[in-house]
């Protein structure tokens, strides 16, 4: 029977796993066999009880877990020693961010791993339930809004009291995908007003159908979607463009989101100093990109800056902070993954498939990225 394998994740601030007590059985169902490694849902609230009731086993040690195992799902990209552990021939299923990783890869072809990077997974309907950045940049969106509203020395909705009235939180998110969508529903949730911007203008109408206003600015260049929906980077001359133009809006806001993306690139900057120094005393700053350079220039990772009275948060594992639902939604894009890549409790690599040929990144000891 083929082994599916969960590992604990060895990154200390990691507190998510890559399948949850309920994910079990429709594997089993398919005729797969689930281990997971004593402790592995700790972080996440997950015991190993609660795995041997939904049917799986448990083993004490990840050599032990890794030795025997067909298909290997993580969260986070394996470690030397991991990659050692894992069999030739064996397939892993993580968060690589392969891209900017060559030595990883050369490792992992070279132990003939087969390593399906979730990152990479198509924005294509078929593999929306496989879609894990999107999964967990919702969380982030989410996430994101609640480190502002605590942060911010003021009422996020308008509010009538006896002693008087309470005008209501202006916010801004720049990038309305998928963490920026779901920031502006947060935020509107909890009684802001709220505006959206984003380059690509086929974005306006989901923003208002939030209840948020959209921000439109004219850049020289047009066709900024590529063929996945992603944005396009702008033109030195666009870029400079688009940062005066934000200086002049975000002097005008209580707190700013930034999300903007264009994938395998630095983070868009969006936010320069001096649009710092000219912003709301009080004002709050989440910049969801600080692990790819920030889309605000004083973002540093994983601390909270403060410049010229503007409170700027950096976080960079929004996710991990909500590993309970987290870990829920990321075992349903793996699990689907694992489906997709089994036939009759076997393995079943079909390079045809365009969801196996854009994810996977090294094969029979080639590294294939960039090759779908
Ligand atoms: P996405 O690709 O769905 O959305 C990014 C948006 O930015 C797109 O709509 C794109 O059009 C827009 N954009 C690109 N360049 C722009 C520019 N110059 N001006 C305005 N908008 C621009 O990406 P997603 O999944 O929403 O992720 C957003 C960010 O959140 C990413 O940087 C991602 O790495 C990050 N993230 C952070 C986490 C954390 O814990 N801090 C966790 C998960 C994601």
């Amino acid at each position: 029977m083929m082994n599916i394998a969960v590992p604990k994740e060895t990154l200390s601030r990691e507190k998510r796993v890559a399948l949850i007590p309920d994910a079990i059985a429709p594997l089993k169902k398919i005729g797969l066999s689930v281990l997971v490694e004593s402790g592995a849902g700790h972080g996440a609230y997950f015991e190993d009880a609660d795995y041997e009731k939904a049917g799986a086993k448990i083993v004490p040690e990840a050599a032990k877990l890794l030795g025997e195992a067909n298909v290997v799902l993580k969260v986070q990209r394996p470690t030397d020693p991991e990659i050692a552990m894992i069999c030739e021939g064996a397939v892993l299923i993580s968060f690589l961010y392969a891209s900017g990783n060559p030595e990883l890869l050369k490792r992992l072809a070279g132990r003939k791993i087969t390593a399906l990077a979730m990152e990479l997974m198509p924005r294509i309907s078929r593999a929306q339930s496989m879609d894990a950045l999107s999964s967990q940049a919702n969380i982030a969106g989410y996430k994101a809004v609640l480190i502002a509203a605590s942060s911010l020395h003021r009422f996020f909705p308008m509010l009538m009291t006896a002693a008087g009235m309470v005008t209501a939180a202006k916010v801004l998110v720049l990038g309305a995908g998928v963490a920026g969508l779901q920031a502006i529903a947060t935020a509107r949730r909890l009684g802001a007003q709220v505006w959206g911007y984003d380059v690509r203008p086929a974005v306006k109408e989901q923003v208002e159908s939030l209840g948020a206003k959209f921000l439109q600015f004219e850049l020289s260049a047009k066709d900024l979607e590529d063929k996945g929906g992603y944005a396009r980077e702008l033109s030195e001359q666009d870029r400079v463009r688009q940062q005066q133009w934000l200086a002049d809006q975000t002097k005008e806001f209580d707190v700013v989101i930034t999300t903007a993306l264009v994938p395998g690139r630095p983070a868009p900057r969006l936010i320069t100093k001096e649009t710092v120094a000219r912003m709301r005393q009080g004002s709050v700053i989440v910049d969801l990109a600080a692990e790819t350079g920030g889309n605000c220039e004083l973002t540093k990772a994983d601390e909270v800056v403060v410049a010229h009275g503007v409170t700027i948060h950096g976080p960079t594992d929004l996710p991990s902070a909500m590993a309970v639902h987290a870990s829920q939604l990321y075992a349903r894009n793996v699990s689907e993954l694992v489906k997709s890549i089994t036939k009759d409790g076997k393995l079943n690599l079909n390079f045809d498939d365009e969801v196996l040929a854009a994810a996977c990144v090294t094969h029979e000891g080639q590294v294939r990225i960039g090759k779908s």
